[in-house]
């Protein structure tokens, strides 16, 4: 779509963010400098961590879009809080445009469903790379 994009990981996940198409940037403090260092203004921002409402604001251009799906405050600051809705026909469309190779699902790890509880732990410790995903084993 011709946007050039900025992510933030730590950075033994900088080279997987190169190979995905964005310019890697370390969180933390600071960020909104580095950002600013790379862009000055940046028209749209997805929050997808939370606790990062003051970096957002600091470096959204005038006019710029916002949004988080882990900080609803962001609707006090002209900003748009988003949930997942788990919409049959919406999800066919993403599962489209994983067929037709155009989007990619990063999957860190596939547990057994009997190993729910490791999966858990897993994505608590918020530092996957990717979904994480419990399968069902259809013959059991
Ligand atoms: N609204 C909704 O519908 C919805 C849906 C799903 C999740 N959520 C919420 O979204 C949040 C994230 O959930 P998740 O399961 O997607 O997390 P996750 O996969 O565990 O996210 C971890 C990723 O975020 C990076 N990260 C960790 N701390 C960061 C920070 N302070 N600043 C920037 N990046 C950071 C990590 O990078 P490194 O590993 O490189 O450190 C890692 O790539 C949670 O608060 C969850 O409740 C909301």
């Amino acid at each position: 779509m011709g946007a050039s994009i900025i992510a933030t990981a730590s950075e033994r996940n900088h080279d997987f963010l190169r190979s995905r198409g964005a310019e890697p940037v370390t969180y933390g403090d600071g960020l909104a400098e580095r950002v600013r260092a790379l862009r000055p203004d940046g028209d749209v921002i997805a929050d997808f961590v939370g606790g990062n409402l003051e970096a957002t604001l600091a470096v959204l251009a005038d006019g710029g879009r916002h949004a988080s799906i882990a900080n609803s405050n962001v609707e006090q600051h002209g900003g748009e809080w988003m949930c997942v809705s788990p919409v049959g026909a919406d999800l066919q469309k993403l599962a489209d445009l994983v067929d037709g190779g155009k989007l990619h699902v990063e999957v860190a790890e596939v547990f057994p469903v009997d190993r729910a509880a490791d999966a858990f732990r897993a994505n608590m410790e918020g530092h996957t790379r990717g979904k994480i995903v419990i399968a069902v084993d259809q013959d059991a």
